[in-house]
């Protein structure tokens, strides 16, 4: 069987990025034998472009057909001031909803070798592995109503709405009780239910599905408080499940710990195991077209989705590793260099890359 990838490189560095990851992907399947073919779509401000549309019929009809989707990133300065609705972030939260992909999995690594370049000390970092599991498909996100309203008074007033159904936390629930049983069996359970009905529901039901993980111990923590535990002793977690939008900043935040956020990969995989998997940064206007971007979050990228969704863990294990080996022989790209480090461009990263897997 060959499995289908969607492969949407977007706007901005997503084009540089991706020629590297597909380049690892072809390596793959020349010198491995994995089995894959890839088609391109647009996405983003690229379809806003060229079909008026973030999100157009196309490349839609393309993910839905696919077996894996891999993004690069979306975004930019010249789309910036459309309306809402047709803004290249539309089409990325259009993937997410419209594939059913509730489930974001935001793993923060430290590699040993980058302990330097984080912002935080070593001894703060060092071993870092941290499981950010978000919620991806609701909360305020998505919720209704929504928009910008005139009161009476002429005076304008935004509003969103922050819900969630228990059906909806308790799936979300058990991917983060799955994934700790494969890890350090421990959940951090992060919401605001002090303040936040929304997230008292959260609290509620995260404490009911525990009782079916009894090796789990489940502890609950504000978001608040989570931020600052992240940067003051982030390794005293193991699993943290979170909302769309409270996992959305914990996620940049954890990013961070590691070095760059240039480094962090994620899948987001509907109920089947079906996923999208894109690396967790942006597209990085002001860098863009200068080849400097650091392609390592969407190769590594490749490597989840060898995982979760190709079923191939050892040409995961090879990615992962060649990543490593490339790290470990001094390349680095801008955003994680240190002194006496190599500085090598985004594809010259993904051709050391590539090489160390040929190497291996
Ligand atoms: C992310 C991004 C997106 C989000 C944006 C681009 C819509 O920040 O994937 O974390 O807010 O989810
Ligand atoms: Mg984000």
């Amino acid at each position: 069987m060959t499995y289908k990838i969607a492969v949407l490189p977007g706007d901005g560095i997503g084009s540089e990025i991706m020629a590297e990851a597909v380049k690892v992907l072809y390596a793959l399947r020349d010198d491995f034998g994995l089995k894959i073919e890839c088609e391109h779509a647009l996405v983003g401000g690229a379809g806003y472009d060229a079909f008026g549309t973030p999100l157009p019929e196309p490349t839609l009809k393309l993910v839905k057909q696919a077996d894996a989707v891999l993004l690069g990133a979306v975004g930019g300065y010249k789309w910036e001031s459309l309306d809402i609705a047709l803004r290249p972030e539309k089409g990325l939260l259009g993937l997410r909803s419209g594939l059913g992909l509730f489930a974001n999995l935001r793993p923060a690594i430290l590699y040993p070798q980058l302990a330097a370049a984080s912002s935080l000390k070593p001894e703060i970092v060092a071993g870092l592995n941290i499981m950010i599991v978000r919620e991806l498909t609701g909360d305020i996100y998505f919720g209704q109503p929504r928009g910008i309203r005139t009161l009476e008074n002429g005076e304008r007033q935004g509003f969103n709405t922050m819900v969630y159904k228990e059906s909806e936390i308790e799936r979300i629930g058990r991917v983060a009780f799955d994934s700790a049983m494969k890890r350090g069996k421990r959940v951090c359970s992060v919401d605001k239910a002090n303040v936040l009905e929304c997230t008292e529901l959260w609290r509620e039901v995260m404490t009911r599905i525990a009782r079916d993980y009894p090796a789990v111990t489940l502890s609950h923590m504000y978001v608040d408080n989570a931020a600052m535990q992240l940067v003051r002793a982030p390794k005293q977690f193991d699993v943290m499940v979170t909302g769309n939008m409270f996992g959305d900043i914990l996620s940049d935040c954890a990013a961070m710990l590691t070095g760059s956020i240039g480094m962090l990969p994620s899948a987001s995989l509907d109920a089947q195991g079906k996923g999208m998997y894109e690396p967790i940064h942006g597209s990085a206007p002001d860098i863009a077209g200068r080849n400097i971007a650091n392609p390592l979050a969407t190769i590594l990228s490749v490597a989840m989705m060898l995982r979760y969704t190709l079923e191939a863990p050892d040409m995961a294990d090879r990615v992962e590793a060649a990543v490593n080996r490339a790290l470990d022989d001094g390349y680095r790209t801008g955003d994680i260099h240190t002194a006496g480090m190599k500085k090598v461009s985004t594809s010259a990263m993904g051709d050391a890359v590539v090489a160390a897997l040929r190497a291996a």
